[in-house]
């Protein structure tokens, strides 16, 4: 199982100043940019803007301002000439993006969440195949997963779509994959499950027998025959007692 991870993170930093009715908008953007856990190509990006035009960047990487605009050149020369200026900029790398990065790794990036999986039988789209699958990964972390269908332990490539890993909007994640299929019998259908959480792929196995939702309509059907029939005999009991003058 091989899985690229990456994960391109930016700490950002807002310090906004709003001034007057009209809206003056000045802000000063300070990102740590990194992709992998070595750090490697790490990069603290502090940007000033004014109405939303970046007028001047310090970029760790160079080592220096740069200026974008006539004010932001003149700027950017003034700050350059300044070398505890620039040394206290490049100092950012280590003291607040190096730190941060090390702390979102432990605290959520090398965090995993291992996939709750449901197998269930579905109406297919009318068309070749007469049953329909859908194999549903639930609240998984992080983003990437394999999910694959398996007949008498062949892959199944074709007749196979699935949904792209959906974001819950809570850090984990949801997939859904469907396999439209013409039901054979003595045969064997599983949806595997491959993901950084799991030591080992996870199987899980059609049982066509009785399907789930078809199960619970005959508990429910059942439940409700059950408690019909304890009413209509207490309604008896009451009825012959009053009628025997009992009560
Ligand atoms: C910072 O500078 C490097 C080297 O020029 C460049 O590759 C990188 O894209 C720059 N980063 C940003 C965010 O501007």
């Amino acid at each position: 199982m091989s899985m690229l991870i990456a994960f391109y993170i930016c700490l950002t930093l807002f310090l906004s100043i709003f001034a007057g009715t009209d809206g003056y908008f000045e802000q000063v953007v300070r990102q740590c940019r990194f992709t992998s856990k070595d750090l490697h190509g790490i990069e603290f990006i502090d940007s000033y803007v004014f109405n939303q035009a970046e007028y001047i960047r310090f970029n760790s990487t160079v080592g220096k301002f740069v200026g974008y605009t006539e004010h932001g050149v003149k700027n950017a020369e003034a700050f350059n000439s300044d070398a505890s200026l620039l040394a206290q900029e490049q100092g950012e790398l280590e003291r607040y993006c190096k730190t941060n990065a090390a702390i979102d790794y432990s605290a959520i990036l090398d965090k995993t969440a291992e996939p709750h999986v449901r197998l269930s039988s579905v109406t297919p789209p009318s068309g070749r195949h007469p049953a329909m699958l859908m194999c549903s990964a639930y609240d998984f972390y992080p983003k990437p997963i394999r999910v694959t269908w398996l007949r008498d332990g062949q892959e199944v490539k074709s007749d196979v779509t699935s949904t792209e890993e959906l974001a819950n909007g809570d850090w984990y994640y949801q997939i859904h994959s469907n396999l439209e299929y013409t039901p054979k019998s003595g045969e064997k259908i599983s949806c595997m499950v491959e993901h950084i959480s799991l030591t080992e792929p996870m199987m899980y196995h059609w049982d066509p027998s009785l399907p789930e939702s078809e199960r619970n309509k005959i508990a429910i059907g059942a439940s409700g025959l059950v408690l019909g029939a304890i009413l209509a005999l207490a309604g008896l009991i009451y009825y012959k007692k009053k009628s025997s003058g009992v009560l």
